[in-house]
């Protein structure tokens, strides 16, 4: 982790949870959080029917709320989507696109992903950019060139500056919800060389976060968050533990 960058903590529920389980859960994570230290920025990103229920549970918490998805459009007869408007307006603070399970399971593209992350942007939602190699292309040596396709998507839309404050999410695909996170060290030069891309072309590229994401569990956190360009975890399965949860955000250096 760096200096000068505080750390993120995401808490990436995915379709998992019912109103007493996430009551308990963020009761869990309320307390636990007051006692630990300030030492990063921590998010939930619960279910579309659930913002309700966080953004009222989580109210006076310094626990910030997120979405899972956004529309790209900004309203309209799109049924079945939600738009960032919505989400802002029930306290959403933060909003993953281009989650690796959308573009495989949904086929989003790199251009539709850019478009949410314009649409998030319009109505001031920080967007947290997901990008990830699939185990086919890390084994073809193409790792560098998928990450920076689709972080190139979004540059090409928005300009470089518009990631000057949004997060990004390094997610191999192969090690999400696997158990097989990647090392630390393999972890660290994929961020570095996205860091270095966005400095290639910005000199306040120093600012965006680029966290870590697949298989972020309490055994393995620290390490991934010593490495110097790894600025936090974007956290599946466990996230749906108060106490892993809890043990990863504690992991975080004051
Ligand atoms: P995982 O999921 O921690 O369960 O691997 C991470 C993610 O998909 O964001």
């Amino acid at each position: 982790m760096s200096p000068v960058r505080p750390a993120f903590i995401a808490g990436n529920w995915k379709m998992n949870g019912a109103l007493a389980a996430n009551a308990a859960l963020l009761e869990k994570l309320r307390t636990g959080l007051s006692l630990a230290r300030e030492a990063a920025e921590i998010a939930v990103f619960p279910p579309f029917p659930y913002l309700d229920q966080a953004s009222r549970l989580l109210a006076g918490t310094a626990i910030l709320l997120g979405a899972q998805d956004l529309s790209d459009h900004a309203d309209g007869a799109h049924t079945g989507e939600v738009s960032a408007r919505m989400l802002a307006e029930f306290g959403c603070r933060y909003v993953l696109v281009g989650h690796s399970e959308r573009r495989a399971l949904r086929g989003e593209t790199d251009e539709e992903v850019a478009r949410k992350f314009g649409a998030a942007r319009a109505a001031g939602l920080i967007p947290v950019l997901c990008l990830g190699e699939t185990l086919a292309e890390r084994q073809a040596g193409a790792t560098l060139d998928v990450v920076f396709r689709q972080l190139d998507a979004v540059i090409a839309a928005h300009g470089i500056s518009s990631l000057r404050d949004a997060v990004l999410a390094y997610e191999p695909v192969w090690a999400i919800g696997t158990g097989q996170t990647a090392a630390p060290e393999a972890a660290e030069a994929v961020h570095l060389a996205l860091r270095q891309r966005l400095a290639s072309q910005d000199a306040a590229a120093e600012t965006p976060r680029i966290v870590y994401g697949g298989s972020v569990k309490a055994d393995n956190a620290a390490r991934l968050f010593a490495q110097p360009n790894i600025d936090g975890a974007l956290v599946g399965g466990a996230a749906l533990y108060a106490d892993d949860f809890l043990a990863i955000c504690q992991a975080v250096d004051p």
